[in-house]
């Protein structure tokens, strides 16, 4: 199979996440990498993209370079990461789809909803493919917990519990950091910190599980370190569109906690507990029955857990290998379009810019409902309401 081309634009040397998607999109040999603009300073990122193996004419000094570059190639890209700082997403996310070029965006899509919203109308519009790194979707223990409960394992889903707490910004004495401070700073950062950088992640996890969309939101958001203008600490409480429940507690000064993230479904027929640091095993409590622990490679999984499994039963799961299920499930995307195909169902779970949208709304709504004492706020963006 001819391998797809890919293209990123950020994630230079030293970048947190730009190592991530370089594993996760070569993993599989799906995507070779064949073009970047890998970092704000031009010369720094061409010299690092040629260090890569990048060919000269396509280690490029900026996005706009790139854009020109590629949109005239006969080999042009066939899908672009985007995965510069949040807000940079819009921008460079609007031009290349406007170019005609598959996007995968980093999270959050957008700085504001209207952005967002320009971003769905304008994929949809184009028939390309815009997806969000929701990348924690992509473990195959999460896809399988989505497929019991959409195959009605659990019955009617009550409640879902998502947390995304850490501790790494927890030092008042470096809250002057200035790799920390533009976080809290509502210039650089938008209207929330913690919630938009982590709580969103487990509002998709908590949507993507259930295959529901959260209706309303109140939100206590509280900046723990004083001098912080944003949160650095938020518990949510939502509704969902399909009846359940939803308690979402966000944290970065939850000293002890290092990753953090974790879920909980309880249904009428049983209840779900995973948690990304021990991603192998799902802990499944059936009613009336024993608690049961599900391991990642088993046999007799749902073929969501099984597309997305790769290493046998009992190794270790690293956490570019769910990276690497959605840009696996993006190259299905593509090829499926290019061959005039339905894509296998089982790839067809990538987090998409309606996604996105959607945690815009959210994190408008958190911010908005901090400031009103918790006031129970809608939580859907204008297009969906
Ligand atoms: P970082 O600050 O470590 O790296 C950003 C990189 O982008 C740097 O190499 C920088 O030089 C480059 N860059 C900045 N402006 C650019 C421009 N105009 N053109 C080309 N390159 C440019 O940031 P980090 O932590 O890697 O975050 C990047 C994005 O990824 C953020 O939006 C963040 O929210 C997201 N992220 C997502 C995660 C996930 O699990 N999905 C985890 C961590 C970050």
């Amino acid at each position: 199979m001819a391998k797809l081309t890919w293209g990123m634009i950020g994630g230079g040397a030293g970048s947190q996440i730009g190592p991530a998607h370089r594993l996760g999109a070569g993993l599989d040999g799906h995507f070779a990498f064949a073009a970047g603009a890998l970092d704000h300073r031009a010369a720094d990122g061409v010299a690092y993209g040629r260090s890569l193996g990048l060919p000269d004419d396509r280690s490029y000094g900026t996005w706009q370079d790139m854009l020109a570059g590629e949109r005239t190639r006969s080999d042009r890209v066939d899908l672009v990461t985007v995965a510069t700082p949040n807000a940079t997403h819009f921008a460079i996310t609007k031009a290349f789809l406007e170019a005609g070029f598959h996007v995968l965006c980093e999270k959050p899509l957008t700085m504001t909803i209207e952005e967002a919203e320009e971003i769905v109308r304008l994929a949809a519009a184009c028939d390309l493919i815009c997806a969000v790194n929701y990348g924690y979707s992509g473990y195959p223990l999460v896809r399988h917990m989505r497929a019991m409960v959409a195959r009605g394992d659990l019955g009617r889903i009550r409640l879902v519990k998502a947390e995304f707490a850490h501790g790494h910004h927890a030092d008042a004495t470096d809250a002057d950091n200035p790799r920390i401070r533009w976080r809290y700073d509502p210039a650089q950062a938008g209207v929330s910190a913690q919630f938009a950088d982590c709580g969103i992640h487990a509002l998709h996890m908590a949507c993507f599980v259930t295959g529901q969309a959260v209706t309303e939101l109140s939100a206590d958001t509280v900046s723990c370190i004083a001098t912080r203008e944003l949160e650095d600490d938020a518990m949510v409480n939502f509704r969902m569109d399909g009846g359940t429940v939803g308690r979402l507690w966000t944290s970065s000064i939850a000293l002890g906690n290092q990753h953090g993230l974790s879920l909980q479904l309880f249904g009428e027929k049983g209840g779900l507990r995973w948690a990304q640091e021990q991603p192998n095993q799902l802990y499944h409590m059936p009613l009336g029955g024993r608690l049961q622990v599900i391991e990642r490679g088993e046999p007799n999984l749902s073929p969501e857990a099984d597309r997305a499994t790769r290493v046998t039963i009992g190794h270790a799961e690293g956490m570019p290998l769910a990276f690497a299920n959605l840009y696996a499930d993006l190259a299905e995307a593509i090829r499926a379009r290019e061959e005039g195909r339905a894509m296998d169902p089982a790839a067809n779970l990538y987090p998409r810019a309606e996604d996105g949208l959607r945690s815009m709304a959210a994190i408008f709504a958190v911010a908005q409902s901090g400031r009103n004492a918790g006031a129970w706020c809608d939580a859907r963006p204008p297009m969906f309401r």
